[in-house]
C-alpha cells in the first residue's frame, strides 16, 4: 500500500471491482481504514472515502485472508536503488513467496511495481519455491505509468496498457479488469513489458537531460530555451511534452530507473553512453545555474534566499531526489540564510537549523529575502501577487529554476528575473 499499490487498488475500485489492499504495515493499514492517507496526491482522498463506503476496498495486514480471497493479486512494492544502483528486490521476493506459501487456487500475479529485465521469470519461481502443494498461475508483467500529481487522471486515462504475457487466460483476465478504461492493449513477452516501462522513463529522462543541457548554451548566448523548445515541440516526431529545461528531474522513478538500467545493461557487457551522459547532465544542471545566478546575486555568503517549492514537483509532498535538497545544502555551504515555502512538503529534518526555516505563508517566506529560487512550480506561486510580494522582499532577484513564471511582467514589476537558458 504505497504510492503505486493505493492508487491501483482504489482505480479499480473505482471500476467496479472488490479489492483488498495489502501491507505488512499494520499502522498504515489502520489509517488507511479510517481514510486517511500517508502521502499526498490529489483526488485521491476522495475516493479513498468514497469506496470505503461502497465497501469496494477494504485494507488488510493479513497475507492468507488477502491472498486467499482474491484470484487476481497486483504486486506494487517498492523496488529501492541498492548500493550499486541495481534495484532491490526483497520486497518483491518476499511478497511472491507469500503468494506461493498461502495460494489455495489458481491465482494471477500483475506484477506492478518497476522491476529489473526478467524479474517475471524469478517471480515464478520463487512462488513454485515457496508452494506447499502445486496450485496452478501465471505471473504478467503490467508496468505502472502513472506520474506524481497526476496520477488519478492518469491512471483511469493511461496512453496505453502493456501486459507482458504468455498466457492467454492471463491476458483476457486482465483486459477484463481494464475493460472501462478506454486505451490501447499491448500484448507483449514478459521481458518486453519489462523494457518498455524502464526505456520510457529512460527516453523521458533523456529528453529532460537534452534541453537542460541546451539550456546552458542557450544562456550563455542569449536565446530563450523556452522558445526553442516551443519550436522544437511542434514537429510531431519530438512532441511537446518533456522538454521543459529546469534545474533537473526527481522524483522515486528517473533517478532509480535510470542507474537500474545502466546497472542491467552493464551486468550484460553493453554500455549505454546516452543514458550515462542524461545521469551527468541531471546531477550537474542544478550547480551550473547555481553558479550562473551566485554571479548575477553577487555571491550567496550572508544573503537572505526564499526557496519556493521543495518537493520534486507541484502537487505532491514527495522530496525523493528533489533538486531542492540539493540546492539548500549547496547555498548552506556559501553561508546563505534560507527561508523556505512548500504548500505541502515539509522541510525534511536533517535541513531544519538556525539558518533555515520554513513558514507557512508566502509573504512571511519572502520576507526581507534578496532572492527567490523557484524549485517547484505549484500554482500558489504562478498566481502570486508578485508587486504585493516585492514590497516585503530586500533585494529583487528571482532565479526561476522551471521556467514557469513570467520573466516579462516581473521585469515589469522591478524583479531582476533569470531562468533557466532564459534571461
Ligand atoms: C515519472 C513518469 O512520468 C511516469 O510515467 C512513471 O510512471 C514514473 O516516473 P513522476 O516521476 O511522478 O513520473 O513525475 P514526472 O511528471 O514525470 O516528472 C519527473 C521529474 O521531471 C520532475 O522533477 C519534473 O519537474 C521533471 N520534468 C518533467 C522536467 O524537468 N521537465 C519536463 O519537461 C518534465
Amino acid at each position: 500500500m504505497g504510492y503505486v499499490g493505493v492508487t491501483t487498488g482504489l482505480v479499480f475500485a473505482e471500476l467496479g471491482w472488490k479489492v483488498t489492499g495489502l501491507d505488512t504495515d499494520a499502522l498504515k493499514i489502520q489509517s488507511l481504514s479510517e481514510g486517511k492517507l500517508s502521502f499526498y496526491e490529489p483526488g485521491l482522498d476522495i475516493l479513498l472515502s468514497q469506496h470505503l463506503q461502497s465497501d469496494n476496498i477494504r485494507f488488510t495486514s493479513d497475507p492468507i485472508q488477502a491472498i486467499r480471497e482474491h484470484s487476481v493479486i497486483f504486486l506494487c512494492v517498492g523496488t529501492p536503488s541498492d548500493i550499486n544502483g541495481s534495484a532491490d528486490l526483497q520486497y518483491v521476493r518476499n511478497v511472491a513467496e507469500h503468494i506461493g506459501t498461502n495460494m489455495n487456487d489458481y491465482k494471477l500475479v500483475a506484477v506492478k511495481s518497476t522491476v529489473p529485465i526478467d524479474t517475471n521469470r524469478k517471480v515464478r519461481q520463487w512462488i513454485r519455491e515457496a508452494q506447499t502443494s502445486p496450485h496452478p498461475f501465471d505471473v504478467v508483467s503490467n508496468p505502472e505509468f502513472l506520474r506524481e500529481g497526476s496520477a488519478l487522471y492518469d491512471s483511469l486515462h493511461p496512453d496505453r496498457i502493456i501486459i507482458g504475457s504468455n498466457s492467454k487466460q492471463a491476458v483476457d483476465t486482465l483486459k477484463t479488469l481494464y475493460r472501462s478504461i478506454n486505451a490501447p492493449v499491448l500484448v507483449t513477452k514478459p521481458k518486453t513489458a519489462e523494457m518498455i516501462k524502464y526505456a520510457s522513463n529512460a527516453f523521458l529522462a533523456t529528453k529532460i537531460s537534452y534541453v537542460n543541457e541546451l539550456s546552458r548554451l542557450c544562456d550563455k548566448i542569449g536565446v530563450n530555451i523556452s522558445d526553442v523548445t516551443k519550436g522544437m515541440g511542434m514537429d510531431h516526431r519530438i512532441g511537446p511534452h518533456f522538454l521543459r529545461a529546469g534545474i533537473g528531474y526527481g522524483g522515486s522513478c528517473f533517478p532509480k530507473d535510470s542507474k537500474a538500467l545502466l546497472y542491467t545493461a552493464k551486468e550484460n557487457d553493453i554500455q549505454l553512453s546516452i543514458l550515462e551522459k542524461v545521469t551527468e547532465v541531471n546531477n550537474s544542471q542544478a550547480s551550473y545555474f547555481l553558479n550562473v545566478w551566485e554571479e548575477k546575486l553577487g555571491g550567496f555568503d550572508h544573503r537572505t534566499i526564499a526557496i519556493l517549492g521543495i518537493s520534486f514537483k507541484p502537487n505532491t509532498d514527495d522530496l525523493r531526489e528533489a533538486p531542492s535538497l540539493a540546492i539548500m545544502q549547496h547555498l548552506l555551504e556559501k553561508q546563505a540564510i534560507l527561508r523556505v515555502h512548500d504548500p505541502i512538503a515539509k522541510l525534511p529534518s536533517y535541513l531544519q537549523g538556525e539558518f533555515v526555516q520554513q513558514f507557512d505563508s508566502l509573504e512571511d517566506t519572502l520576507d526581507g529575502a534578496d532572492a527567490i529560487i523557484l524549485c517547484s512550480e505549484w500554482t500558489d506561486y504562478i498566481g502570486a501577487n508578485w508587486s504585493q510580494l516585492r514590497s516585503v522582499m530586500g533585494d529583487y532577484f528571482i532565479f526561476d529554476g522551471r521556467n514557469k513564471l513570467d520573466g516579462k511582467s516581473l521585469t515589469d514589476l522591478g524583479f531582476y528575473y533569470y531562468g533557466i537558458g532564459n534571461r
